[in-house]
């Protein structure tokens, strides 16, 4: 039977380089099993390496440095400010070279084949076993794996190593280094379903409830005689009951593999939709000669989806506008580690808001795939380069296999900002054959790309000198261009659009006027143009309101995506050190929502909102105040005097100019029909005076993450925005993971169990181990501390 070998503990890891430097030294280039030296030795004494867990990024590890980054010898590109490494494109800190080891036993997989899966390494490496290079892998974002039958020991102990070199860039933002994602083991029959061998297309009727589901399996024969075998498919529902069963006969050579389709009638079927993620199964059992040789079981989900041109985005019928956020994948304490629940965390967090889209920019989405089947959320999943070169279209495809049966997935991406190629008829030829291997692999869902009116050198205002390029897109992914939206849909009425980039602009959590000296960003302050002085000019891109009423007014645009939805590291844009990340996200570096988080959450959801920014402990005399909400009409008071009602406008905000700011309390009152529903106090606070911790889970499972959210309050209970005390996390029965605060300016570890707060609030992450209980003090001082308790099951 197929089984999973999760191989993510105990690693040994050394940072720096030692032999064998190059995939070709010593003996190793010129023998078989020659790389019996250096650090893949066998009899390398590794005791004294550190031991690691995965996921695991060794450069967010480091120390932040002015210094670093300074390798990339790239001509800037004018405006693409992120492209100039002098902005700390990579977020000031260094990349490296570094080893990992591994030993494992393969004891009683004597006659099984065994595959390694490596869901992600930053970058380049270079994989023995046992002596042998089982393969070397450039690429930082796609996910491979290697057939390792042929090199397994079954009686001694395994030796695996692996180089990785995280040096040189693939992105302009920061990319982390090392075995960032899941490593395991399929341990699979010698007659069995290929890796990622499985598509289930599933096409519901939406009338009667029922769905045509087809199933194409690849059969892999590793005997050494040609098989005779029979597939059978049946489909489980959420609680594994069978709801049908098909049987398909087939043959493969030896060493061949072939694939088999089965075609079944499902009745009464539930539809995945986001607001019910219903799942099923595909159990595929293959039996030869009625023995049972091997089980595999698939997750689907049955829904119809559409884009219209004029009306934009269906899903099961109904009109679904994207409200979507792109993402990067780092987040605070753990770089590009994420594991699952940092993931799940923030998933849920842009939930909160609204989101009913993912756009996984600019890399395949590894393990998100399956969180947005389950939450409900739409994912564009993107591959990394727009190229037709053999590594490019390899990773297209891997991107393609891992997740085309995700019900979730409902865009393809091609390409992100091709601004060197986009008018040239090799991107014409390129968009044809990237577009043709997709459909290969997946004939149901659209392929776009994410392309902009600018070609690295000129700015343009329509889409024209490119699309004929672009007409060839199944649907039309703008970045930013709003002015060319429209001349585009008139030209190519036919073409459905969607917004895949837009905004970038939120600025610092809690921030009320711009410091570059500290690195923090206000997107309000009206003197950003003086203060920004050794940055680029102060951007505001699009206005993120204006754009949002802009597109949520048009049916033919099918929705949009934020950029972003998180902040990340690199990109300080539009200031430069000592800001080392991005300031572009609606949700600060761990995850806490800034001011137009909520301008978003009033429009793109039901609940109501009402939202007072700035916060009321300013050191100033006049200030705008700005009040988001989804009421009808709201009232401003300051220290209970009225200072006028406004109404709001459908996906708009109000502002009150200049309000003479007095300490106290600043309150809202949100109006429907005339009816006063709702009010809001944002009060003036006490001094810090105690610690509350907010669990995101109150129980988890053995190495789960814990996210521990700390809030510094006064004696009132309110959260003392401008608290920044240092706060010290004692842990039993976790690991520290890493720590954050969402200051982009901070330059402090975020591995030692320790952290000085922003705007109030930091955060623990905590991997659970065998413990039932994992207890985390936190304390400072003068301060009340408190302590959690987190269930382990
Ligand atoms: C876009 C780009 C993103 C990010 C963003 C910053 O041009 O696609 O990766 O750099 O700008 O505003």
């Amino acid at each position: 039977m197929s089984e999973k070998i999760n191989m993510n503990d105990d690693w040994k890891f050394f940072l720096g380089d030692l032999p064998p430097h190059s995939n070709t030294e010593g003996w190793g280039g010129a023998k078989a099993g020659g790389f019996s030296f250096g650090a893949t030795a066998r009899t390398l004494n590794d005791t004294r390496w550190r031991t690691v867990n995965l996921p695991h990024d060794f450069v967010s590890e480091g120390l932040y440095s002015q210094k670093a980054n300074t390798g990339i010898n790239m001509t800037d590109i004018p405006e693409m400010e992120s492209m100039d490494s002098r902005h700390g494109a990579g977020g000031y800190l260094e990349g490296g070279i570094a080893w990992y080891r591994k030993k494992f036993s393969a004891n009683g997989l004597g006659n099984k084949r065994v595959y390694i899966h490596f869901d992600g390494i930053y970058r380049n490496s270079t994989i023995y076993l046992n002596h042998y290079i089982i393969g070397i892998h450039e690429g930082g974002y796609d996910s491979f794996y290697y057939d390792i039958t042929d090199f397994l020991e079954f009686e001694n102990e395994n030796i695996l190593a692996v180089r990785v070199d995280s040096n040189g860039r693939e992105g302009w933002w920061y990319e982390g280094g090392g075995i960032y994602r899941n490593v395991y083991l399929e341990v699979a029959e010698n007659i069995a379903v290929s890796p990622y061998g499985i598509r289930v297309i599933a096409t519901p009727s939406l009338v009667d409830k029922t769905a045509e589901i087809d199933i194409d399996v690849e059969i892999l024969n590793k005997n050494i005689r040609d098989v005779e075998f029979t597939v059978k498919s049946s489909i489980l529902d959420e609680n594994d009951n069978i709801v049908a069963e098909v049987f398909t006969n087939g043959k493969a050579a030896l060493y061949e593999s072939t694939i088999v389709s089965a075609h079944v009638n499902l009745n009464n079927c539930i539809l995945w939709d986001i607001e019910r993620p219903y799942l099923y199964k595909v159990k595929t059992e293959i039996f030869e000669n009625d023995i049972l040789c091997d089980t595999t079981l698939t997750e689907f989900g049955i829904r119809e989806m559409k884009f219209d041109a004029e009306n934009g985005f269906y899903l099961n019928g109904n009109h679904v506008k994207i409200k979507g956020l792109c993402c990067h994948q780092d987040h605070a304490g753990v770089g590009i580690a994420e594991d699952e629940s940092i993931m799940e965390y923030r998933l849920m967090q842009m939930k909160s808001m609204g989101m009913n889209a993912y756009r996984s920019a600019h890399s395949m989405p590894v393990g998100i795939a399956k969180l947005c089947d389950k939450l409900g959320i739409l994912l564009f999943a993107e591959t990394r380069r727009m190229s037709t070169c053999d590594n490019d279209l390899k990773a297209l495809r891997m991107l393609v296999k891992m997740c085309r049966n995700s019900p979730s997935v409902f865009l393809w991406g091609i390409g992100n900002e091709e601004v060197f190629v986009q008018d040239t008829p090799q991107a014409l030829r390129q968009t044809i054959t990237m577009r043709t291997e997709v459909r290969k692999l997946d004939p149901t869902r659209p392929v776009t790309s994410a392309v902009v009116c600018w070609n690295g050198v000129e700015r343009f205002n329509n889409a024209r000198s490119y699309e004929y390029v672009t007409k060839e897109l199944d649907v039309m992914g703008f970045n930013y261009c709003q002015t060319a939206w429209e001349d585009y849909h008139e030209r190519m009425p036919h073409q459905p659009i969607i917004v895949t980039e837009n905004s970038s602009n939120s600025g610092t959590r809690g921030c009320y006027s711009t410091d570059e000296s500290l690195g923090l960003y206000c997107i309000n302050d009206p003197e950003n143009k003086e203060k920004c002085k050794s940055g680029q000019k102060a951007v505001r891109k699009n206005v993120a309101e204006e754009s949002w009423a802009y597109i949520a007014e048009r049916d033919y645009i099918s929705g949009v995506f934020i950029w972003t939805g998180m902040d990340y590291r690199g990109e300080p844009t539009p200031l430069k050190w000592p800001g080392v990340y991005s300031q572009f996200g609606i949700f600060d570096y761990c995850g806490f929502p800034k001011d137009n988080y909520y301008y978003y959450k009033s429009w793109w959801q039901e609940d109501d909102v009402l939202h007072i920014s700035p916060h009321w402990n300013l050191d100033c005399e006049y200030t705008d105040v700005y009040v988001y909400s989804n009421f009808e009409e709201i009232e401003l008071f300051v220290n209970k005097k009225s200072i006028g009602k406004k109404a709001m406008h459908k996906n708009m905000y109000l502002i009150w100019k200049n309000v003479k700011y007095e300490p106290g309390e600043v309150s809202a009152i949100g109006y429907r029909n005339g009816v006063e529903i709702k009010i809001k106090y944002v009060k003036t606070t006490g001094v810090p005076y105690k610690l509350e911790a907010e669990l995101y889970k109150k129980s988890i499972k053995t190495n789960e993450t814990a996210i521990i959210n700390v809030k510094i309050m006064d004696t009132n209970g309110n959260v003392v925005p401008t608290a920044d005390n240092l706060i010290k996390f004692e842990i039993n029965g976790g690991t520290l993971l890493g720590t954050g605060n969402g200051n982009p300016g901070d330059h402090d570890s975020e591995k030692v169990p320790q952290r000085r707060a922003f705007g109030g609030m930091c955060q623990v992450l905590v991997k659970s181990m065998k413990e039932k209980i994992m207890e985390i003090s936190i304390k400072s001082a003068r301060l009340k501390p408190c302590r959690c308790q987190i269930k382990v099951k």
